[in-house]
C-alpha cells in the first residue's frame, strides 16, 4: 500500500495516530527517497563538476541526473535548479527581470499570489520603477478575468499562481497564457500547488518560466526547480556569482557558462537532487491523476460536511483544484481549533499562509486549512470531521 512506503506516518502524536493533513505546506517522504539520500552521503558524497575521481563522477551523475528527470517529465528545454519555488521566482526577477525590464514596465500580478510571487516583484518595482498591477479576486473564488484583460494592456510579465495554496482554485491557465502572450508578454507560473496534483508539457503550455519545489511533491527540501523555454533562457543574465557558474575568470572580468550551470553558482544542493530524482521516479509507480480524483472527492465531501457544521468554506474542489480546504468557524478561534486539533494528532496549519492580500480580499486574517495528499485516506477525512463535529459542539 503507497501510504505504508511513508515511515513517518507511523508515529503517535500526543498519544495518537498522525493525521498528517497539513500537505500544502509539505509532504512527508516516502522510504525510497530517504534512502536515495542516505545512499548518497554513504556511499557517492563528492563536490560535483570539479574532478575525475570515482566519487566526484557519482555525485555529478547523481546531481545531473535529477535535471534530465525534470526536463523529461516536464518537457522543458531548460531545468535551473534551485532552492524552492521562492528562489526560482526571486532567480526570474533578477535574471530576466533587472536585464530586461525598466521604468514604466509593467507586471501583472493576482490578489491569489503567495508572497513569494509578490514581494520580489515589489523589490523590482522599488528599485526599477516598474508599474505592478494586480487582478482582483471574485467572490466565487475565482480571478476576475475581465479585469486581466483591462490589466494586460501594455503587459512586459504576467505572473500567476497555478493553483491558489490557500483556496485550492487552478487557475485558467491557458486562457491566461494565450491572451498574454497575445500582447507579447512573458508568463511566468508559480506552480509550487499545481504541479504535486498534475503535470505538465512544459513546450506545449506556453509558459516561459515555471517555478516550483519539490517538497510539496514528497522530495527533499531545499531544492527545486525553475522551467525555462529556450528563448527566455537566452535574455537572462547571470544573477549569483561563484564557482562553477562561470567559463573562464582573469583578473580583467569573467566568461560565463551558456547552460543552466551560468544559474547554479557555488556547490549546489546535491544530496537534494539525488532525493528529488528517486521522489519523482517513485511517483510514476502510481497514477496521479487517478489519485487526485480520489483526493478531490475526499476534499469535496470533508467541505461539505464542514458546512454543514457551520463552518464558512473558503475555495472550491472541482477536478482540477486542489485537494485543499480552508475554513473558519463563526465563533471559534482557528488557533484554538488548531491547538485542540493537534491534542489529538491532526496536523493542519493555521494562518494567513503566506498570501495576506488574498485573505485581506476575502475580508479575514487566517483560515484553518486541511490539505490532502497521496497517502491521505477517506477514514482521516471522516476522523478530522468527526473531530471538529466534536470541537463545534462543546465549544460554539
Ligand atoms: C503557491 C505557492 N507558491 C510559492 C510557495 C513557496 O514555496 P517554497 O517555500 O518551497 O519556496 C508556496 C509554499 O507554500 C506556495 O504554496
Amino acid at each position: 500500500m503507497l501510504r505504508d512506503q511513508f515511515p513517518i506516518l507511523q508515529r503517535k502524536v500526543n498519544g495518537h495516530p498522525l493525521v498528517y493533513l497539513d500537505n500544502a505546506a509539505t509532504t512527508q517522504k516516502p522510504q525510497v527517497v530517504l534512502d536515495a539520500m542516505n545512499d548518497y552521503y554513504s556511499k557517492s558524497n563528492a563536490n560535483v563538476h570539479r574532478a575525475v575521481h570515482t566519487l566526484a563522477g557519482e555525485a555529478t551523475e547523481g546531481y545531473e541526473s535529477c535535471r534530465s528527470k525534470l526536463k523529461q517529465r516536464y518537457n522543458a528545454d531548460r531545468a535551473i535548479l534551485t532552492s524552492g519555488t521562492t528562489e526560482a521566482i526571486n532567480l526570474v526577477a533578477h535574471a530576466w527581470g533587472r536585464a530586461k525590464l525598466q521604468s514604466g514596465d509593467v507586471i501583472v500580478l493576482t490578489e491569489m499570489e503567495h508572497h513569494s510571487d509578490i514581494v520580489p516583484w515589489q523589490m523590482l518595482s522599488e528599485e526599477r520603477g516598474v508599474e505592478l498591477r494586480y487582478v482582483p479576486v471574485s467572490q466565487d473564488f475565482t480571478l476576475d478575468m475581465e479585469a486581466f484583460e483591462h490589466a494586460l494592456d501594455g503587459a512586459a510579465l504576467v505572473c500567476v499562481v497555478h493553483t491558489s495554496n490557500v483556496l485550492g482554485v487552478r487557475n485558467p491557465l491557458e486562457e491566461i497564457i494565450e491572451k498574454s502572450q497575445a500582447v507579447g508578454a512573458r508568463v511566468l507560473i508559480d506552480a509550487a500547488q499545481g504541479l504535486p496534483h498534475s503535470t505538465v508539457d512544459f513546450q506545449s503550455f506556453g509558459a516561459d518560466f515555471m517555478a516550483f519545489s519539490a517538497h510539496k511533491m514528497c522530495g527533499p527540501t531545499g531544492i527545486g526547480a525553475l522551467l525555462v523555454t529556450q528563448s527566455a533562457f537566452d535574455e537572462m543574465e547571470p544573477f549569483m556569482g561563484g564557482g562553477d557558474m562561470i567559463e573562464t575568470v582573469t583578473i580583467e572580468g569573467s566568461t560565463y557558462q551558456t547552460n543552466e550551470h551560468k544559474f547554479e553558482a557555488g556547490t549546489p544542493r546535491i544530496a537534494e537532487a539525488v532525493g528529488w530524482t528517486a521522489a519523482l521516479e517513485w511517483m510514476e509507480t502510481f497514477n496521479l491523476e487517478n489519485e487526485h480524483s480520489r483526493l478531490i472527492e475526499i476534499a469535496s465531501w470533508v467541505a461539505e460536511e464542514l458546512r454543514g457544521l457551520g463552518m464558512n468554506v473558503y475555495g472550491r474542489h472541482g477536478e482540477h483544484d486542489a485537494a485543499v480546504v480552508s475554513f473558519l468557524h463563526p465563533t471559534i478561534n482557528s488557533e484554538d481549533m488548531a491547538h485542540l486539533l493537534d491534542a489529538r494528532g491532526f496536523a493542519v496549519r493555521t494562518g494567513h499562509h503566506c498570501a495576506q492580500p488574498l485573505l485581506h480580499r476575502l475580508g479575514i486574517s487566517g483560515t484553518v486549512r486541511a490539505s490532502f495528499y497521496v497517502y491521505n485516506t477517506r477514514e482521516e477525512a471522516e476522523a478530522l470531521v468527526d473531530e471538529l463535529r466534536g470541537i463545534v459542539e462543546k465549544f460554539a
